[in-house]
């Protein structure tokens, strides 16, 4: 009896959790126009490994990170650099908390909040897979924080107004991630 009504319980807490995240995701996508949590497709991380090279000294931000598979397919090439990620949405905020479980934080970590507010002057790389409105709403805080040089690498939506310095593009099972836009700010 007792494990009849904990199961009734559990599984009424779960749908309510379900459904507040669906109402969430629904009110950010429709509403404010935000990028849901779609991660980019395993072979586009992986890839983004084989094009971009990152320095010992390379600070990269990875905006609106999601479980952090961009950072972390550019940490397993290049251990030495630094990996930092920004995601304002809880469930991939956990799952990026679990997958990098066993990787320093000094070298990936991730702070939960909005981008627009993250100071990302220290970066040498930033990564981006958002929406093409998001980017050319993202250019003016890159012309304002980035230093001379920093790369931007945008995985599928390129800006409105400004010319990328390379296009790259992925050979994946997929119809999504397959074109890198590289930047230089
Ligand atoms: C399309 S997903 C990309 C996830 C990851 N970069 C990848 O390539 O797998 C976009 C992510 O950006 C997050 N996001 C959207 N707007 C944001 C904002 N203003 N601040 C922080 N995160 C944001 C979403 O929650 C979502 O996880």
């Amino acid at each position: 009896m007792f494990w009849s009504y904990f199961f009734l319980i559990l599984s009424g807490v779960i749908s309510l959790l379900g459904i507040i995240y669906i109402l969430q995701t629904l009110w950010r996508t429709l509403l404010k126009k935000e990028a849901p949590y779609i991660p980019s497709p395993l072979d586009t991380a992986q890839q983004l490994a084989q094009h971009i090279i990152i320095p010992a000294k390379g600070v990269v931000y990875d905006l609106g990170c999601g479980d952090g598979r961009l950072l972390r397919a550019l940490y397993n090439t290049f251990p030495h650099a630094t990996y930092r990620g920004i995601e304002h949405e809880l469930a991939p905020y956990v799952l990026f908390r679990w997958h990098n479980r066993n990787i320093p934080k000094e070298y990936l970590s991730i702070k939960r909040e909005d981008f627009f507010k993250t100071n990302i002057s220290s970066a040498t790389h930033v990564l981006t897979y958002l929406f093409p409105h998001i980017m050319d709403k993202l250019l003016s805080k890159f012309e304002k924080e980035l230093k001379p040089g920093t790369l931007v690498i945008s995985v599928d939506f390129a800006f409105s107004k400004k010319q990328p310095k390379e296009i790259i593009n992925l050979e994946t099972h997929t119809t999504r991630g397959k074109r890198l836009y590289v930047y230089e700010f």
